[in-house]
């Protein structure tokens, strides 16, 4: 059985609806995605790799600027991911397959076969798999990656009545984050170049609707053993509504991180 912290991402409706509130309540008008792939020379990428796709929403923006013969092929370890993952890829004319599986230390495929892997906010589930990205590249293949701030967590903890350092989000985060990623992958590719995304998530007075539905999906990430069916525990709502009311906003940083890396190196350099 998956980890509770995955569960909010098993159904893509509910987090294609979380992934459209942080859009809404983003205060950074640009979308990530093209910060993260503004001048990323992708249009020789034949073979990409997409490490915890979820419903294709990084694919969506990277496969109009592969080759036009290229596949994608997107791993997620819920199922329900193929779908909205393969319709995405198919939107802009390029070919892609979907395979569950579980990514821990060991990527199934030969050295060299992939030009780009990709790991939009998910490095961080299953960062002991970062050795195996460089030697699934080809020589001069790219890896991007997206992730989070640690420094995010303490205004979502706050709304949440977490006293720090409690929450498993924190301790996953850490494992790859935009304070620590660039040494990570020092260690794995010859350059790593570093785009920051600085951004606030804002819910005013009207917007409570959006804020109960961000809390919703965090809360197994912020609260073990607290499952997506479950109603937000009436603590949360009522911590919610009233410190948004006594603020008239609530503000959470999202400062995320791209890293784009080129010259992988294997283990045995
Ligand atoms: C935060 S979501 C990001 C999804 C997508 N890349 C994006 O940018 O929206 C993290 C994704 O990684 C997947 N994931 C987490 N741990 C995984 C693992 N060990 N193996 C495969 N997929 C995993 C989750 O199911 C989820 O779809």
């Amino acid at each position: 059985m998956e980890s509770p912290v995955l569960w909010p991402y098993r159904s893509p409706p509910a987090h294609e609806a979380v992934s459209a509130i942080i859009r809404r309540r983003s205060t950074n008008a640009a979308d990530v995605r093209e910060i993260a792939l503004d001048g990323f020379d992708l249009s020789l990428a034949k073979r990409v790799l997409d490490l915890g796709c979820g419903f294709g929403f990084m694919a969506e923006a990277v496969a109009p600027r592969v080759a036009p013969e290229a596949e994608i092929v997107g791993v997620d370890v819920w199922q329900a991911n193929q779908p909205p993952f393969l319709e995405r890829v198919a939107a802009h004319g390029r070919r892609a397959s979907f395979n569950c599986m579980n990514v821990g230390w060991e990527l199934p495929w030969p050295d060299g076969t992939f030009d780009l892997v990709i790991c939009s906010y998910s490095l961080y589930f299953f960062a002991e798999v970062l050795p195996e990205i460089p030697r699934v590249l080809t020589p001069n293949g790219t890896f991007l990656a997206l992730t989070h701030s640690r420094r995010d967590f303490p205004a979502l903890a706050l709304i949440v009545g977490l006293s720090a350092p409690g929450g498993e989000w924190l301790s996953i985060i850490s494992r790859f984050s935009a304070e620590n990623g660039g040494s990570r992958l020092g260690r794995w590719f010859g350059q790593v170049e570093r785009v920051n995304y600085p951004n606030t998530l804002v819910f005013g007075r009207d917007e409570i609707d959006d804020l109960l539905a961000f809390l919703h999906f965090k809360l197994p990430l912020l609260l073990p053993g607290w499952q997506p069916s479950d109603e937000l525990p009436p603590g949360v709502c009522e911590r919610a509504r009233k410190l948004l009311s006594m603020r008239g906003k609530l503000v959470i940083e999202k400062n995320d991180a791209v890293f784009r890396c080129r010259k992988p190196r294997t283990q045995f350099e």
